[in-house]
């Protein structure tokens, strides 16, 4: 049995959990019933994908999210896209949230007449069931437009079994498929998938896929909120896939006012190799961001900001993966949010550094007339702010004007001090 919100009146009391989205406009308060906090997708995210979405023309009929948590992906829909959405959710209490949620963003829209709003519903129930959904809302024909399925995973689990995905992909598949509207490219369909997806796993949800859609368009999205991981990974389908493009990394901006950095190919994948040569005084060192290289666009992105350079891999993995090249990276402003550092090489330190040495770090780098250097490498935790400290103390109102850092050759046993371009000097903005 499913029970059917109207989102035009239903009533948030008894509902707990209230905060404010830190990625959503002020004013705009979410309710998370019954620990649903944590698997909310966070405002902006949902919004940035609404509107990439939207690009997109779909066929006639409602947006549906049958596994819809707390709505905001929902909300996120309806606003943006402006068509009546229908979200199922197997929690009661989660269900209420998001249809009080989704008359938050009408109101905050002042969109309370709007048709997609007035037109849409959410049902507490198994979002499995279509026929018992459309049951409920006694609705005679009901036509999907565009599924979105973003459905629970196991906590605490770094890997885990597609089974263990709730709903099951390969029964919302079955289920709904039926009744989607027809289209030439095939059925519109987002899958919001976990981010510690193999590339195996990736192979086995693409033949759920085809197994309800066969040879149906493919576009794989990894998306980055920064912290150098990959939070979401998410499968593009059909009337939302390109035949242009196969794979996507979003990495979205600091602030709502931002556009998001997108790279995108339709090349495979290629591994990326280390190949280790002896550091030198001259060559440019790009410590990048972690999840760039989780996404396997790193190639896309660095044929832009560093055409026909020699590159050389020095460590591919971990935290701090790290490319030595022969010149500066040609960066716009935003590429800045997918390094960590980057810069020439200008000394080459063969003592290890510790508190009795750091002295000559400071010698060398007021040598190079640097006002700052910055620690990128993995040091003992109790050591690290005790040198860094010592490094900003001492570097602090002497005569530097450069920006630097320090980076760990991964196999000479050396490290490299290396000077940040200055922002309008050195880096060819393109
Ligand atoms: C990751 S959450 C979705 C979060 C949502 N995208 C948001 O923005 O708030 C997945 C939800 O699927 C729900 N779920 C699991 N099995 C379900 C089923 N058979 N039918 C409907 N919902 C289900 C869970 O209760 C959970 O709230």
């Amino acid at each position: 049995m499913h029970r059917v919100f109207n989102p035009s009146d239903v009533s948030s009391e008894g509902l707990v959990e209230f905060a404010q989205d830190a990625t959503a406009p002020k004013g705009l308060l979410f309710y998370h019933a019954k620990e649903g906090r944590p698997l909310a997708t966070p405002w902006q995210v949902a919004a940035l994908r609404a509107q990439a979405v939207a690009k997109h023309t779909l066929p006639d009929g409602v947006v549906l999210d049958c596994a819809c948590g707390s709505g905001i992906q929902l909300a996120a829909y309806a606003s943006t896209l402006q068509r009546p959405v229908l979200g199922v959710e197997l929690d009661e209490e989660r269900a209420r949230a998001s249809a009080v949620n989704l008359q938050t963003v009408a109101t905050h829209a002042q969109a309370e007449q709007a048709d997609w709003f007035c037109g849409s519903a959410v049902l507490a129930g198994d979002g499995t069931a279509a026929e018992g959904v459309l049951a409920a809302l006694e609705a005679k024909e009901a036509t999907v437009a565009f599924l979105h399925l973003d459905p629970a995973r196991p906590r605490n689990s770094r890997t885990h079994a597609l089974e263990e995905m709730q709903p099951p992909l390969h029964t919302v598949l079955a289920s709904w498929a039926p009744y989607f509207s027809p289209t030439a490219e095939g059925a519109a369909a987002l899958l919001d998938l976990s981010p510690r997806l193999t590339a195996a796993q990736r192979v086995e949800v693409e033949e759920i896929v085809d197994h309800v859609w066969p040879g149906i368009d493919k576009l794989w999205e990894w998306t980055s909120r920064g912290r150098g991981r990959v939070d979401r990974l998410a499968l593009w389908l059909g009337g939302i896939a390109s035949e242009e493009v196969s794979r996507r990394f979003v990495r979205v901006p600091p602030s709502l006012a931002q556009m998001p950095l997108v790279l995108s190919t339709k090349e495979e994948e290629e591994p990326l190799v280390c190949r280790h040569h002896p550091p030198k005084r001259g060559e440019h060192v790009s410590i990048l961001d972690a999840a760039l290289i989780e996404s396997g666009l790193v190639s896309t992105w660095l044929a832009r900001t560093a055409p026909e350079d020699q590159l050389r891999w020095a460590s591919t993995e971990g935290r701090r993966p790290q490319v030595h090249h022969d010149r500066p990276l040609q960066m716009n402003d935003d590429d800045s949010w997918l390094v960590q550092a980057t810069g020439k090489v200008v000394e080459l330190l063969t003592f290890a550094l510790d508190e009795t040495t750091v002295d000559r770090l400071v010698e060398m780098a007021l040598e190079h007339r640097m006002a700052s250097v910055k620690l990128r490498f993995d040091l003992d935790p109790a050591l690290q702010p005790v040198l860094q400290g010592s490094l900003d103390r001492q570097l602090r109102r002497r005569h530097g004007v450069r920006e630097g850092f320090v980076a760990r050759h991964p196999v000479a046993d050396v490290l490299l001090l290396c000077v940040s371009p200055a922002k309008d000097e050195d880096t060819p903005s393109i």
